[in-house]
């Protein structure tokens, strides 16, 4: 064959693709046709029981607990007090040694947001605990004690089972309430929340009324203060308002919210990675620089060839803006955050990626979209086994109301999508399979509206869609 011979060859073959893939993308996966009632998401007001602050001389209240290290043994409490500093120390002792009680000093900050000064926000790193333990704890040492208990999660390893919470935008709403509720009381308990960003939305009040701040803090104590949430930062976390003089982005999330992230290596408190018993979870910032060259961007790119999957076979991902997401709300928001990083996503085989920001729920299918250098015209999703499964799960339930406008007809790449509030469950089993389930507010609580074995993409690379025309 000659050189035009072989290059009209090309050409035929790549036409032949693209048809296959047209053909592959024009039949949509599942629109839920479950009904709901179409009502306004209120906040509660602040006199709810879920907001009451604890009795007690400058008692803690706002009591959160994060991973304090890369691998489990380290745990951060934090907590605010209000009436005076108090004491910023944890007593703490595991359920085999009551009677070895043990102490860790932290620190407290304060802040002022326009005309708001916060309380008394402490943070106290407990480190070299016992994998798989339970603690208990105490803070307000001195003046009100309330203790709490967290377990630690198992040593890390690749066949470890360990059970995942996914919750996003929660907000502070009725319905807000219903999703904490509802994953608290879920059968699979989960061990540890991935929230995936928004949290208080205080950003919506006058003057981003950072009492809404504390009034979430109390709000989620009941989970927060017993399993660790691992924080991403979202957009209603940037507080950054200079008509009222507020220039410093991310100031009342990063007083209040610690992450380990010098952990890993990282230089912000947006980008980090922890391992947690047999998963690699990355934490990526869509509202910090991502650019070639950027902070996050050198972290990222040094980071992924770390992740050893003989060590931790399962690699998350979780951002506050989806890549993938067919609904008319932030539409196409995290498309260049995806140029920039959806190759390195392939390449190290993400396992599946969490993402919130649109007020709905939706799982794709495994697609790439990352043939397209401009010229060459190949700008479609493609079926890719070494991609990544993409969820938005921004429908915790806060108080803008649901996404409910969809693109039509739906992408085939979107394998179920659904406006309705709700939280998900990620279970490992082991290094080859893990279960996930997503939990919509109105069901009873075994009750999956969407459910999908996940077979491990470095251990086992099969075929794991769920939608038939795929
Ligand atoms: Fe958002």
């Amino acid at each position: 064959m000659g050189l035009f011979g072989s290059s009209s060859f090309v050409v035929f073959l790549l036409g032949l693709v693209l048809l296959l893939n047209i053909a592959v993308f024009c039949n949509g996966g599942k629109t839920s046709t479950f009904v709901r009632k179409v009502e306004k998401t209120n906040d509660m007001p602040l006199d709810s029981d879920v907001f009451q602050v604890p009795h007690g001389y400058n008692a803690p209240q706002q009591v959160h607990i994060t991973q304090g290290d890369q691998v489990g043994k380290a745990v951060i409490v934090s907590w605010v007090t209000v009436e005076e500093p108090g004491s910023s120390k944890v007593l703490y002792w595991s359920e085999w040694h009551r009677k070895q009680k043990k102490v860790a000093e932290g620190k407290f900050t304060t802040y002022k947001f326009y005309n708001y000064t916060s309380g008394y926000i402490h943070h106290c790193t407990i480190r070299n605990l016992e994998f798989n333990t339970k603690y208990y704890y105490v803070v307000g040492v001195g003046h009100t004690e309330r203790k709490f208990w967290f377990t630690t999660p198992p040593e890390v390893g690749p066949d470890v089972p360990y059970t995942f919470g996914l919750i996003g935008d929660l907000g502070q709403s009725f319905d807000s309430n219903r999703t904490l509720t509802h994953y608290e009381s879920n059968l699979q308990k989960g061990q540890t929340v991935l929230f995936v960003g928004d949290l208080s939305y205080a950003d919506t009040y006058p003057n981003h009324d950072n009492a809404r701040w504390d009034a979430w803090g109390r709000f989620v104590e009941r989970s927060t203060a017993y399993q660790p949430w691992i924080w991403t930062a979202g957009n209603h976390e940037i507080d950054f308002a200079p008509e009222i003089g507020e220039t410093k982005p991310f100031k009342p999330y990063t007083k209040r919210y610690h992450m380990p992230y010098k952990a890993s290596g990282s230089t912000a408190p947006f980008w980090y990675s922890i391992k947690r018993a047999s998963a690699h979870i990355i934490v990526l910032a869509s509202y910090s620089a991502y650019g070639k060259y950027t902070p996050q961007y050198r972290w990222l790119k040094d980071e992924l060839p770390k992740v050893n999957r003989s060590e931790t076979p399962w690699l998350i991902v979780l951002m506050h803006s989806p890549w993938y997401n067919s609904y008319n709300y932030h539409y196409m928001e995290g498309e260049t955050m995806r140029v920039m990083y959806e190759e390195w996503f392939v390449i190290y085989k993400v396992d599946v990626v969490f993402a919130g920001h649109v007020h709905a729920y939706e799982r794709s299918e495994r697609v790439s979209n990352i043939a397209y250098n401009v010229v060459n015209g190949i700008c479609s999703p493609v079926k890719d086994q070494s991609a990544p499964v993409y969820i938005t799960i921004g429908d915790g339930g806060n108080l803008e109301g649901l996404a409910t406008n969809m693109t039509e007809p739906q992408p085939a790449y979107s394998a179920y999508r659904e406006a309705s509030f709700g939280h998900a469950i990620f279970d490992i089993k082991n290094r080859t399979h893990a279960y996930y389930g997503w939990h919509r507010n109105q069901d009873g609580n075994a009750v999956e509206a969407d459910s999908m074995w996940f077979s491990n993409r470095h251990w086992h690379q099969v075929d794991d869609s769920t939608t038939s025309s795929q």
